[in-house]
């Protein structure tokens, strides 16, 4: 910190040496006009000279040959005393800036400061908050070998992510096929275990199998359904600091249209939803009731459905990559904590006592679209109007029997077997 002070006031010193050399030439030429032979010349009345010394900047014009250029050295003079004066209110906005840093109130106050340039307020309704943050200067050196794969995987720096051990292998060649087959080029799996890089490359599909880490390696070879899916959160990071948006997909979901078609990419975070409804999906006020409080007895309440963990779209920016650290490290802490809970957690919690929370901006995408299998199941496969709507992809988050739903939906929607989804019932039977 001293050493950072210690800068600026060098900065500032500097500034006033130049200013005084500037003034010493400027005060040359006024004497070069007023004594053109130079100074002890017999005709040099002793008075000029005395003037001149009391003070170099008061030039008096009455007593010059030439008054416009001596107004014109006037105005320089003014102009240099101005910019002093913008430079001393630049050193003293650094020192605050400074000072902020410096009592480490935390992650968001320094934000704040980056991006306080104030501006006027517009008009009534005609000013909207600040909602798509920059993407992230990309840095090539945290993984070159990504990078080379997703230069050439990536379609305008986006791709399709999904991490993948043995386990589920046939889920995902359904995934693939889909994508396939939906026209999807940029999209990779990331193996957990060289038999999955061999059935991609046997496949034709594109891998990515990273180098060795002995704690990821063991929960990917070893781990159950929530725990390699908790390990994405530590994988996609490189993806989002490479500067690549990622489309993080679970493998149990079909493919029917291309989703970058249909994301807006105004937010951090673009995310399926598990509601089911315009109300659970896109959040609703749930009143409370407390008879006891008799006039106060209604409390309301804000609700959403959660986020959908195993899929969302996410933009190479601070905000993401924020998120993305923070799910990792509670999971990495807390034993039994679901992903897919901590991921809402974070992005939905406001700050209060003790706690920053994450500002980051979200979307929901449309559930009719991006489908999950309560709407398809409950809903959609029975009502003559939705059934006709095409979703982009459908995801069997809801159904352990997860395969064959699958299937089920590729028959339906890519083969138009209209009966293909009859065979099952509305939720699972225990
Ligand atoms: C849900 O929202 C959409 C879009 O705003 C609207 O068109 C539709 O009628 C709503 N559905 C219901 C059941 O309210």
């Amino acid at each position: 910190m001293a050493g950072r002070r210690e800068k600026y006031g060098q900065s500032l010193r500097g500034s006033k040496i130049a200013i005084a050399i500037v003034i010493g030439v400027l005060l040359g030429c006024v004497f070069a006009f007023l004594f053109p032979q130079g100074l002890f010349s017999s005709s040099d009345p002793p008075t000029r000279n005395r003037r001149l010394s009391k003070s170099s900047l008061q030039v008096d014009s009455s007593s010059c040959d030439s008054p416009e250029r001596i107004n014109l050295l006037k105005s320089d003079i003014m102009k240099l005393s101005e910019k002093n004066a913008e430079l001393k209110k630049q050193v003293r906005e650094l020192k605050e800036k400074l000072q902020l840093a410096a009592q480490g109130k935390g992650h968001a106050e320094e934000q704040v400061v980056a991006l306080s340039e104030p501006r006027k307020a517009g008009p009534f309704g005609t000013v909207k908050g600040l909602r798509t943050n920059p993407p992230v200067l990309p840095d090539e050196s945290v993984n070159p070998r990504l990078a080379k794969i997703l230069a050439e995987v990536a379609v305008r720096k986006e791709v399709i992510v999904a991490v993948a051990n043995s386990n589920v292998r046939d889920m995902l060649e359904v995934w693939f096929t889909s994508i396939k087959k939906a026209g999807i080029p940029n999209y990779l799996v990331v193996a957990l275990d060289d038999a999955m890089v061999e059935f991609c490359k046997s496949n034709d599909v594109p891998v990515y199998k990273r180098d060795p880490d002995k704690n990821v390696d063991l929960i990917g070879k070893t781990g159950g359904n929530h725990a390699v899916s908790a390990l994405k959160f530590r994988i996609l990071r490189e993806f989002l600091q490479l500067g690549y948006s990622v489309l993080l997909s679970d493998v149990d979901i079909v493919y029917l249209q291309n989703p970058f078609d249909h994301f807006q990419r105004d937010s951090d975070v673009e995310s399926m939803t598990d509601g089911h409804s315009n109300m659970t999906a896109y959040g609703y006020n749930d009143v409370f009731d407390e008879p006891a409080m008799g006039w106060a007895r209604y409390a309301h309440t804000m609700r959403i459905w959660v986020y959908n963990s195993g899929f969302f779209f996410m933009r190479p920016t601070i905000p993401s990559i924020e998120l993305l650290d923070r799910v990792a490290d509670r999971l990495s802490q807390e034993k039994n904590s679901w992903d897919q809970a901590v991921f809402n957690e974070e992005l939905f919690f406001p700050s209060h006592p003790g706690y920053v929370g994450l500002h980051a901006a979200k979307r929901t995408l449309d559930f009719y679209l991006f489908m999950n299998s309560k709407v398809l199941f409950k809903t959609v496969r029975k009502d003559a109007a939705l059934k006709k709507l095409k979703p982009v992809i459908v995801h069997i988050n809801y159904h352990p029997d997860k395969l064959s739903r699958m299937r089920a939906v590729v028959e339906f929607y890519a083969n138009g077997k209209a009966d293909a989804l009859d065979q099952f019932p509305d939720g699972s039977e225990w």
